[in-house]
This record gives structure tokens, sequence and C-alpha cells, in this order.
């Protein structure tokens, strides 16, 4: 597969070598349980605990406020349902945007069945969130707010800091949530800075492996454990680590450190290089969502009666990987949730497309997919 185009790195990012190697430690040699007594299993805990130390550090959280999860569809529906059945409360009112991920959305419409009040807020058209809103939507059984921070299907990055003091100053008691997935390869994140009692990371969109994950809690946030069935990560959410992964995550974090404001750069220079070629190239096609304020690798385009599904097919005989929304629902032929509540007229949505950039695409690689999509589209 080694000459496949992949344009899909919002999906998901190649394991690097470096991490490989790392995790490979603790999958051959040092495989040992953490929870055993011996001093084998020591080296499995220690890795553990240090990498608990190296993340939470990187997103200056305390050591104890950093839970590993299986990924962050499992850190989002910790969230949501921690506050609210898994509370013992039956009722209440929680806050949304309309284009969060499914992991937020499919839990709370779960919540709603089961005699929950769930708002929606839609972002404008540019796909950004109104504080005023938000705050707007608050009442006095408002539980949590949760807002994304980057988006998974057009990139826009919403301001969480500004939008959760709104929400603290109308109400303190309320619990708030961000999702930042998408945010982490992007942005710097602190959550004493932001001020948010909650926030879902996940490894394999920073190059770690899937299946990793975490929940910042912040210390005092009156939250119920997830799983049960042992004393991991301090009792709050039970099975055998994923110490591999784990590692993994952890090494991904100390890459990060070190390449984040240069991938960045790198993604952004791929961007500008794919949209002038575009402008050189096509007409009748519109960008979905504003090109600022937006995550460098992200853009959603409508190339205008081209139907997405047959262009991702068409593309995708070419050895080239683009999406047509987000990797959940991309084998869907629906039309995307976070396009209808951006409100894009129903042909631009019939012919989005994602294309996420990775740090390590190349220019010679957009000028192939150029020559691909004159093909397809004449
Ligand atoms: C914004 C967002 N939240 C949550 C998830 C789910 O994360 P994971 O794949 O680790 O379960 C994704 C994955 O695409 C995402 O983009």
């Amino acid at each position: 597969m080694s000459n496949i185009i992949y344009f899909d790195n919002f999906a998901t990012t190649s394991l690097n070598e470096e991490i490989f190697n790392e995790m490979k430690k603790f999958l051959i040699f040092n495989y040992s349980n953490p929870s055993s007594l011996y001093e084998f299993s020591q080296k499995s805990r220690v890795a553990i605990e240090k990498s608990r130390e190296n993340i939470s550090n990187y997103i200056n959280a305390e050591k104890n406020e950093l839970f590993f999860t299986s990924g962050g569809t499992e850190a989002d529906n910790w969230a949501l349902m921690g506050l609210t059945l898994f509370k013992g409360r039956k009722n209440g009112h929680i806050i949304l945007t309309a284009f969060e991920h499914s992991a937020i959305i499919e839990t709370a419409k779960f919540l709603e069945n089961r005699g929950f009040d769930v708002t929606f807020i839609n972002p404008n058209k540019e796909g950004f969130i109104d504080k005023k809103d938000i705050v707007d939507a608050i009442r006095e059984d408002t539980i949590l707010v949760s807002v994304m921070y980057v988006n998974n299907e057009v990139g826009t990055i919403q301001d969480i800091k500004t939008i959760c003091s709104f929400v603290k100053e109308k109400n303190s008691n309320i619990v708030f949530h961000t999702d930042a997935v998408q945010a982490l390869s992007e942005l710097e994140i602190d959550v004493k800075d932001l001020n948010v009692d909650l926030l879902s990371i996940s490894g394999h969109k920073v190059h770690a492996p899937k299946g990793i994950g975490a929940l910042y809690i912040k210390t005092g946030t009156d939250i119920e454990n997830f799983i049960f069935g042992g004393s991991q990560e301090r009792s709050r959410r039970a099975g055998t680590e994923n110490v591999a992964g784990i590692v993994g995550f952890s090494k991904a974090i100390d890459i990060l450190r070190i390449k984040r404001e240069e991938n960045v750069s790198k993604r952004f220079a791929l961007r500008n290089y794919f949209l002038k070629k575009i402008k050189e190239n096509f007409e009748n096609y519109k960008i979905n969502g504003s090109i600022e304020n937006r995550s460098s690798g992200n853009i959603n385009i409508s190339f205008l009666g081209i139907d997405k599904e047959m262009l991702i097919m068409s593309m995708d005989f070419k050895g080239i990987c683009i999406s047509g929304g987000s990797a959940c629902s991309s084998g869907s032929v629906e039309n995307s949730h976070v396009l209808t509540a951006m409100d894009i007229d129903e042909e631009l949505k019939n012919s989005a497309i994602r294309i996420s950039f990775g740090e390590n695409n190349t220019f010679g690689e957009i000028d192939e997919f150029i020559i691909a999509l004159k093909e397809i589209i004449s």
C-alpha cells in the first residue's frame, strides 16, 4: 500500500515508528499486568504513571486528574453518562452544539430517551458557536454544557476559554466539557487557562495507536465512575490497562511537544498550496466553513454538481483516500449533521468532501490529487 495518498488524517493518523518501538517494549518484553504484585509488574505500573504525568503535564493538568480510556468516544460517553444516569439523576438539562461528534450526539440522544432535556445549539454558516446562544439556553436545571474544541468535519476552532467563562459566570455549578480530540495535534491545550471541568483526548489523531485516550477530570468535579470491576484508574475506570497504548500515547505527546508548531506550519503550507491549485484549475467549488480559525490540515469543499460518494469512490480507485465527513459516518449515504447544523445548502452538502492533510503529506501528492480530480470531473 506504499503508493496510497492518504488525505484523511482527521479520521486517523499513521502510527509513528518511534512510538511503535516504545510500545513494542511493553508488548513483547515488559508484558506484565501492572496490577500484579511481583517486581516484573512494576515496570508496567511505573510506565503507566510516568505516561500519566507526562500527558497531564502537557495539558497543564495535575497527574491525578487524568484518566485513561479506550479513546475519545469513551471519554465523551463518560462525561455525559457520568454526570447524569450514572449519578442517579432521572432528569436535568444538557446543552450541546448541534455539530458535536456522534460520540456526544448519540449519547445525548440516549439520555433524551431516558428523561433528560437536551438543547442543541447550531453554529453559524462559518462553523462557529455564538456564546450568547449557549448562555441564553442555560436553565436552572442545566447540568452540563459540552462544546467541541475543533470540529472534526470543518475544522473550525471554538473559543472555548471565552464560552466556558460566560457559562461559569451565569452558573458556576454547571460542568463544562470540551471534546478536544481534534485539537490535540493543533493547539496548545492548557486546562487551567481554559477553566474547563472535563476534556476528552484521543491517541490515534496524533500518531499514537487506536484504542487509547483520556478524560481530564478537574479535581472536585462531581462525576460518577464509568467502568466497574477493578481498582485500575483509581477505581474510576476498571479494566487491565492498555499499557503499550498508554506508553505510545505518552511518546506521541513527547513528539508533539517538540514538533507541534512545525507540524502546524507544514500543514498550513500544504493547505495553502492545495487552495492555490484548486483556484487555478477549477471554478465551480465552494469551501464549507470559515478558512480563518480553522485547523491547519482541514478542508471541507464542495465541487458543485459532483456527487460526493462518486468522487470518494473514484478517488479511491486511484489510490487517494478522502472522506465524506467524519469517519464514523463515512460509510453512510446520509448527509453530514455538521453541515446541516451550519445550514449549508442541500446541493453543497451532497457534494461536500473532507480533505485532511498530515504533516507527512507532500506537495507532489497534491499535484497528483489535482490531476485525478480533473480526470474525474471531466
Ligand atoms: C471530535 C472527535 N471526538 C471524538 C472522536 C472519537 O475518538 P476515538 O476514535 O478515539 O473514539 C473523534 C474521532 O474521530 C473525533 O473526531
